[in-house]
């Protein structure tokens, strides 16, 4: 399967330059990705509503040469950024041979800001996986259908795991599950028949903490190696993942709430039971979270929580009960946040 992936260098035509550029959204997921085996296949499938407003736009441009790499945020120079780059070049060589025969000079610039705490990694792989497969049409690979778009993701997961469920508007799966034919480990696909009431949430990103997390995404997954409770979480997010695929048919919010609740605080319960254990929510994190019960305990509302692997806060509701509970969420809510900086974002609907 994987062997579809590889084009023979022989079938390109190595131009000598071109640029090209693509955007890509970040993504929260329902059901959480943590643990995978080698060549980022994830240890259980997951499932995430991709966001609109959270995005990264990278231009590359592409002159032949060796595989060497510049990157620019915001025009800045980030030598820093050249590492994680080369990582995936390397590992992406196999599929695309392209990728060592030219030099990549990048800018990309995030709508989010620096150091915010919002991970950039799935929008940016998502972004210069976009970049990539562009060029490779560039360069005379003709795809099919979905073949690009498959191509992407598979790019992008290789990039970061996450990024793979970027590049799909609404709800994306990703990882193999009984509950979605032509589900794969590979790359994300758009989840099917997902009701009209999901699509459009509003998601409310709280920055409760901003710099560099203490232990990264993927250190954290390699913990989950010797996590003692690894298999019983793999065997939940497979469970999860069919009983939200099933529920995001209907309308029934609370049900959905209630396994994106869940899925938020196993993700950290793997956190806190590593052999290294680890926390990062930080105390305004678990004042958020009483605060949403307390607030559901009192109004009959939809508002529900979830987590990345960090000390933000993901607040997921409804179009139509948006008004009152962001009202609530920037009158109550934004003591919590560093400087009171939230995000307004939305489920990417096309
Ligand atoms: C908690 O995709 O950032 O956000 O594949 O190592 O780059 P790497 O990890 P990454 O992990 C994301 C973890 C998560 C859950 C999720 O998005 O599913």
């Amino acid at each position: 399967m994987e062997q579809n992936f590889v084009i023979a260098v022989d079938r390109y035509n190595l131009i000598p330059t071109a640029l090209v550029s693509a955007a890509a959204p970040s993504n929260i997921a329902l059901v959480k990705y943590w643990g995978k085996r080698e060549n980022q296949i994830p240890a259980n499938p997951s499932v995430s509503f991709t966001l609109t407003e959270s995005r990264t736009t990278t231009a590359v441009r592409f002159t032949k040469g060796d595989g060497k790499v510049k990157v620019r945020l915001d025009g800045e120079d980030k030598p820093g950024f050249a590492p994680k780059i080369e990582d995936f070049i390397n590992r992406i060589a196999s599929y695309s041979p392209i990728v060592r025969l030219y030099d990549w000079d990048i800018n990309t610039s995030n709508t989010f800001p620096h150091s915010s705490g919002i991970a950039s990694s799935a929008s940016g792989m998502a972004a210069l996986a976009g970049c990539l497969v562009d060029f490779e049409e560039i360069c005379g690979i003709c795809f099919k259908g979905t073949e690009k778009i498959e191509r992407q993701s598979f790019m992008a997961r290789l990039g970061s795991g996450s990024a793979c469920r970027s590049v799909y508007p609404g709800v994306v799966v990703w990882g193999e599950t009984d509950a979605l034919e032509g589900s794969s480990n590979l790359y994300g696909v758009p989840a099917r028949n997902v009701n009209d009431v999901f699509a459009g949430f509003h998601d409310t990103i709280l920055l409760i903490e901003s710099g560099v997390k203490r232990v990264s995404s993927t250190a954290g997954h390699g913990l989950m190696h010797k996590n003692v409770f690894a298999e019983q979480r793999f065997a939940q997010a497979h469970e999860n993942t069919k009983k939200i695929l099933q529920l995001l048919e209907n309308d029934n919010i609370e049900a959905v709430g209630k396994i994106i609740e869940q899925e938020a605080l196993s993700l950290h319960a793997m956190m806190l039971t590593s052999e290294t254990p680890f926390i990062l929510m930080q105390p305004n994190t678990l004042s958020v979270l009483h605060a949403v019960w307390d607030y559901r305990a009192e109004h009959e509302k939809n508002l529900y929580f979830t987590l990345d692997a960090g000390a933000n806060v993901h607040l997921l509701y409804p179009e139509a009960e948006a008004e009152q509970i962001q009202s609530w969420i920037e009158e109550n809510l934004a003591k919590y946040c560093q400087d009171g900086k939230m995000i307004h974002d939305r489920v990417a609907i096309k």
